[in-house]
């Protein structure tokens, strides 16, 4: 990953960084399998950012639309920085006993289960806190002391612990459509705080090179285009931002590569996203414009 990055032209004052956080916490066994991620996040700013972020001992919030690498990010970070992740989906009924621990019993005898926040405070691993704005705010009460200056968590008729120096917390949330909760302004300014940007075409065209090496380059130029395109009818309010969709962009190709139409694949991964007849049908027209009625498989593919 330090390659990766090198590649990316990061600053090497923060790639230093991360060699003396290593050095001075070294990764366990078990987590230098995570070096070689699946996904690699693109971006050269928003790395500085959390590189800068997480060197100073700071948290991160990862706030942005859908697919725009939130976790694909995360993980690269933990994977980075050597530490095991843990990951803890939130959801409306999250509670403390969910993310610190609670009693449990075990050959009859009481013993204290513990929960994804514990563990990554004991063992100094990275916290994944996804979609933190979907658990309710009283929920989230007890991660005050953990994430402030404190770096304490208090377990209800235990000894409370103190957060490893290596631990961080990196939390996500999706905003931007209806229905996505704010995050309290508490628990907020306790992070650093990153809007994920969109990918820019010139990252998605690495992206594309590496997730598919046989894609022929003309359709690696097409398909990022393609996405430029409705993130700039977006942006100008000419369609919503369902159709915006990275996932379904990559989800598509896959559907190609196995041997579907192009069109009817994006039909799947980025037109029907809308349930908007209109809208479908701007969509169609943009994808018509660069992508060939006739194109199939072979056409995108050299296989
Ligand atoms: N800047 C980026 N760099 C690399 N991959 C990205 C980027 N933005 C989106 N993706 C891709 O989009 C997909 C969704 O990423 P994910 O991290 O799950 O998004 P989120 O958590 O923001 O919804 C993944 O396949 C990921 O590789
Ligand atoms: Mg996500």
């Amino acid at each position: 990953m330090l390659d990766f990055l090198k590649d990316e032209q990061i600053d090497p004052e923060l790639l230093k960084g991360i060699e003396d956080f290593r050095r001075q916490f070294p990764p366990e066994e078990a987590s230098s399998s995570g070096a070689h991620p699946r996904y690699v996040y693109y971006g050269r700013e928003v790395w500085e950012q959390a590189l800068s972020a997480l060197l100073c001992g700071e948290n991160l919030l990862l706030a942005g639309s859908k697919a725009t690498g939130k976790n694909v990010l995360a993980e690269n970070l933990a994977a980075l920085f050597g530490r095991p992740s843990y990951n803890v989906s939130f959801h409306i009924n999250m509670d403390a006993s969910f993310m610190i621990g609670a009693d449990t019993f075990r050959d009859r005898q009481v013993v204290f289960r513990p929960g994804p926040v514990y563990e990554s405070a004991a063992r100094g691993g990275f916290c994944i806190l996804d979609e933190i704005n979907m658990a309710r705010n009283e929920a989230l009460a007890v991660l005050h002391s953990v994430l402030d200056f404190r770096r304490v968590i208090n377990v209800p008729g235990y000894d409370s612990i103190q957060v490893h120096g290596a631990a961080r917390f990196i939390a996500t949330m999706n905003y931007g459509y209806a229905g996505t909760r704010e995050l309290n302004e508490a628990l907020a300014s306790r992070f650093m705080v990153i809007h994920m940007p969109e990918i820019t075409e010139e990252n998605l065209v690495k992206l594309l090179r590496r997730e598919f090496p046989a894609m022929k380059k003309e359709y690696t130029q097409q398909f990022a285009g393609l996405f430029t395109d409705i993130g700039k009818k977006c942006k100008s309010g000419e369609l919503t931002a369902r159709v915006l969709d990275l996932r379904g962009l990559l989800d598509s190709i896959r559907l190609m590569r196995r041997g579907l139409s192009p069109l009817l694949a994006l039909d799947m991964g980025i037109t029907n996203k809308t349930f908007d007849t209109y809208e479908q049908s701007l969509v169609r027209d943009i994808i018509a414009s660069r992508i060939s009625k006739k194109a199939d498989r072979h056409s995108v593919f050299d296989l």
